[in-house]
């Protein structure tokens, strides 16, 4: 029997894949010193495993430009802040989405507010989804940059970024997308979609630690540092190094946080070899067809393609989790599910009230009773939950299930909110 029972990987995933604890113990211990600073042997091994985990990403999110574009952040927040705070100018407009989380809505706020920039808020319609027409119609002659949530961290509405990507480049602007609630479970290709700046954080689907983000910079894209320090390289020069990514990189990186992510990465890539294997044995597949799939796979990039297979495996595992939820709160009226179009394109969380109890009674309740955690509240995300009008209640109740939730997870979860709705 479990301490606790976990709903609420939407904030952080919770727990890690076990190599992800045991890469980080063991390279802090044999390599925990600073990489590109001081040329040392185990200082260059520690700069390998670096440059290595940025390939990766690159991979991973469909970037074939310099990995050294890869540039890490202290989280998702941070680079979204590093992101537009780094392309915007003076007199700029900027086009941003009301389901925007405050990492992004704070940070437009205050270039309104500090009067550098204009900025227009896209409503969702109801259902959870932004048109990607309405964005369109947003544009101005100083439109600079398009900043767009992949995901909802409150309604798991996930947008079309390839049409706002396609609206992106037939106007010239750049197109920054959160992905914080997508990267890891929704496949996200940076040349497909035109996105010229994908920020995320690394410890939600990506499996990382906490303390370390990412900001992917496309070759088209130029960001203007906005924090200055000490690089290892190019000490004489003044100001800070033109070249990624010590322009964006200032200071000591997180090399424990970014070894979680390398052992993360070769997580998602085995992942996806039992996946195909999967397949391909409940396929049948003859000796010959293996090979061509083999072949196929080589030529676009291996860690790209298996990791591919484990995010669409990983995906459909929490909707069937969400969809059980979802099945269970539907059977009472005194229930509201926010957002709707529970069938299109979505990540799993949920959130919802229920008549007549605060958001917070809820998941005090749920807590105190039952050791479920969820996340009551406005979810850092106030424009949604002034849409939905809940506001007044104390915003919603959410629930995330993640990979690694259990049978015994989802019992306990069924068996309490049957017992606290009934
Ligand atoms: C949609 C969205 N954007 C940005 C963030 C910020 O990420 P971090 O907490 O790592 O700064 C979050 C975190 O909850 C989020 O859900």
């Amino acid at each position: 029997m479990k301490d606790n029972f976990y709903f609420d990987n939407a904030a952080t995933s919770w727990p890690k894949p076990e190599p992800v604890y045991a890469f980080m113990d063991s390279f802090f211990r044999s390599n925990g010193v600073n990489p590109g600073r001081s040329g040392h042997m185990l200082s260059l091994e520690a700069e390998q495993m670096v440059f290595q985990t940025r390939k990766m990403l690159a991979r991973f999110f469909g970037f074939s430009g310099d990995p050294n574009r890869v540039v890490f952040t202290l989280n998702g927040a941070d680079a979204i802040n590093m992101a537009i705070a780094g392309l915007v100018k003076p007199g700029d407009h900027v086009i941003t989405t009301r389901l925007e989380h405050n990492a992004v809505l704070r940070v437009a706020n205050h270039l309104e507010h500090d009067g550098v920039a204009q900025i227009s808020r896209v409503s969702a319609e109801p259902s959870g989804y932004v048109l990607p027409e309405n964005i369109e119609a947003a544009i101005q002659p100083n439109t600079k940059a398009i900043v767009l949530n992949h995901a909802s961290n409150v309604l798991g509405t996930v947008q079309d970024v390839e049409a706002v990507g396609a609206i992106a480049k037939k106007h010239g602007l750049v197109l920054v997308v959160d992905a914080a609630q997508t990267a890891g479970v929704v496949p996200i290709d940076m040349a497909l979609a035109n996105i010229g700046v994908l920020a995320l954080p690394g410890h939600k689907g990506l499996f990382g630690p906490m303390g370390v983000g990412v900001l992917i910079v496309a070759e088209d894209v130029t960001l203007s540092p906005t924090r200055f320090g000490g690089t290892g390289v190019d000490s004489e020069s003044p100001l800070q190094p033109e070249i990624y990514p010590h322009r964006l990189e200032s200071g000591t990186v997180p090399l424990p946080g970014i070894a979680g992510l390398h052992a993360a990465q070769k997580w998602f890539l085995a992942l996806g070899k039992q996946c195909l294997e999967k397949q391909l044995a409940d396929q049948d597949h003859t000796a010959e067809q293996r090979l061509t799939l083999a072949e196929l796979n080589e030529s676009q990039s291996e860690h790209a393609v298996m990791c591919k297979l484990a995010i669409e495996h990983i995906h459909t595992t929490e909707m069937q989790h969400i969809a059980e939820i979802e099945t269970l709160l539907k059977r009472y009226p005194s229930v509201t599910v926010l957002g709707a179009a529970r069938n299109d394109a979505r990540v799993a969380a949920i959130s919802f009230i229920v008549d007549g109890m605060s958001a917070q009674q809820l998941g005090d309740m749920l807590d105190a009773d039952y050791h479920i955690c969820a996340r009551a509240g406005l979810h850092c995300a106030p424009l949604v939950h002034q849409d939905a009008v809940t506001i007044e209640q104390g915003g919603a109740l959410r629930l995330s299930p993640g990979y690694f939730t259990d049978e015994e997870d989802m019992r306990n979860l069924i068996n309490a909110l049957t017992e606290l709705l009934a």
